[in-house]
């Protein structure tokens, strides 16, 4: 009876994730989705805990109670307090727990199930990639929060790398069919002698495999510039999810498996979506050694002339167009522009002017950035338009306001075979009537490089920080 509830349990959880990711596709449905799917993680949670039928002692419930507390205490005050621009930093860490999690796993049931060779595969498979995950995840941290804010680089990185992640891999095999199958020496855990089993060679070598798998996650996210540190996270992310599924195979536990490979696939394709909308493929990402913040390409040539527009001028601008784009970017987001901006949408469309945001699928530090940004100060999702719709529209736009945007509007991507973010597709702001840049300085976007539009006769730059600029031109254009 407990085990068919306890099915019954896994089965819940497993439909709730897909339904949930389902309704994360669309920022309408996206936070339900979420709830839903959590709502199935603890079904699940709960079911494994008080239906499971092995003799489990009170210490131990004890202890899971404890840790479920803990860590839903500082994961609920992480969430909460999280800015938006930190949210990438959350995610890395988050994903990072998970490959600790399933290390943890492999770990533990390795002493339990040395015999059987079936057993043996999903243990040292999770351990591996859940170890390389961790470390990664926490290089990818230390990345993002500026920690670490230079790719380390050995000589011949690349061979390195690849050689030791064979001798991992390599090693790993040998764990599953060497020791594991003619362990003399571990008979002795049956009698419980923990001196025995620590002692014990094959012991050894699995906390070798354990450090030699933390090593490599370093190695491989120490050369990855900060600019690919999004790409990044999601491909550990998937590496997280694949370790939690071989637990799942392990424990026979269809909720743990289910949620595995959604998280593995979902964070694969996103990595995928991710290197489509940068036009770069993914061992571009992980051995190209782009976005380090070094030097800037494009170096000091004379690009032209820039001209900056101030409030009264513009806010006159706005206030006669029929129709604005406004195209958001990393900078909204640090300046915390989101409301302004808003503001400044309906007070335009009380005077007639036809309002939309040009939404590019990499602007900001994460998938969706933009999306969540903007839905954070309640702006009509109906108003956000996809970058190749909008393309089309700017021939017929009188202004084109870029706030905190640089290389999502580079023309060097269509231009300049010599740019690193050749190929990108960008929105093609040039197209309209006028356009205006909003940002603090001359000062490059992530790619570390310059920008010619900013020298383009049809732009216009209003220099300042995004919420201080906005909020200027609100009152400016309520004088009007
Ligand atoms: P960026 O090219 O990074 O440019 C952001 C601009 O915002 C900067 O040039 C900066 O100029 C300005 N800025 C910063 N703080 C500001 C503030 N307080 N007020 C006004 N402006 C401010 O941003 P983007 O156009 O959104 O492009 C995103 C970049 O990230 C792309 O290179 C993309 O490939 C990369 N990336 C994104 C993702 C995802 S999934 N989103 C993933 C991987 C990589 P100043 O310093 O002069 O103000």
């Amino acid at each position: 009876m407990k085990t068919n509830l306890l099915e019954v349990c896994y089965l819940i959880g497993s439909v709730t994730f897909i339904i949930g990711l389902k309704m994360m596709g669309n920022a309408k449905t996206a936070r339900k989705g979420n709830l839903i799917g959590a709502f199935g993680m603890t079904i699940a949670i709960f079911g494994t805990i008080f239906l499971h039928t092995n003799e489990v002692s009170p210490l131990i419930y004890g202890l899971i109670a404890g840790a479920i507390v803990l860590g839903s205490i500082v994961g609920w005050m992480a969430a909460k307090k999280v800015q938006m621009t930190k949210m990438p930093e959350l995610v890395s860490i988050f994903n990072g727990m998970g490959g600790a999690c399933a290390a943890l796993i492999g770990l533990m049931e390795y002493q339990h199930n040395m015999n059987s060779v079936g057993s043996l595969i999903p243990i040292i498979a999770g351990l591996v990639i859940g170890s390389v995950s961790f470390s990664g995840s926490v290089i990818a941290f230390l990345k993002l929060n500026g920690t670490l804010n230079k790719p380390v680089r050995l000589p011949a990185y690349n061979v390195i790398n690849n050689v030791f992640m064979l001798a991992v891999l390599a090693f790993a095999a040998y764990m599953v069919v060497g020791p594991g199958t003619n362990h003399s020496a571990f008979t002795h855990v049956a009698d419980n002698s923990l001196e025995t089993v620590i002692s014990s060679s094959a012991n050894l070598y699995l906390y070798l495999l354990f450090a030699a798998a933390i090593v490599y996650g370093v190695l491989f996210a120490l050369p990855i510039g900060g600019a690919d540190m999004p790409v990044v996270i999601s491909l550990l992310n998937s590496f997280t999810g694949l370790a939690a599924a071989f637990g799942g195979f392990l424990y026979g536990n269809y909720a743990m498996l289910t949620g595995g490979i959604l998280v593995g696939s979902a964070g694969t394709l996103l990595t995928l979506a991710m290197c489509k909308a940068m036009n770069r493929p993914l061992s571009n990402v992980i051995f190209g050694a782009f976005g380090g913040g070094g030097a800037a390409a494009g170096g000091d040539e004379t690009k032209g002339s820039i001209k900056d527009i101030n409030v009264s001028d513009l806010a006159v601008l706005m206030n006669y167009s029929k129709k604005v784009v406004i195209v958001p970017g990393y900078g909204l987001a640090v300046a915390q522009a989101q409301h302004v901006i808003h503001e400044l949408e309906l007070l335009l469309e009380e005077r007639g002017v036809e309002v939309k945001y040009a939404i590019h699928p990499v602007a900001g530090r994460m998938p969706g950035h933009m999306n969540v940004l903007l839905a954070e100060s309640n702006v009509d999702y109906d108003k956000l338009v996809e970058m190749d719709e909008i393309n089309a529209d700017f021939p017929n736009t009188d202004v084109v306001l870029i706030v905190g945007a640089n290389d999502v509007v580079n023309p060097a991507a269509k231009t300049d075979p010599s740019s690193p973010i050749y190929g990108m597709p960008i929105l093609e702001v040039d197209k309209a009537k006028h356009v205006i840049v909003n940002k603090r300085s001359m000062n490059a976007g992530y790619a570390g490089i310059d920008n010619l539009l900013f020298y383009d006769p049809k732009c216009s730059m209003f220099f300042g920080d995004a919420k201080k600029a906005l909020t200027e031109l609100v009152a400016e254009l309520k004088t009007l």
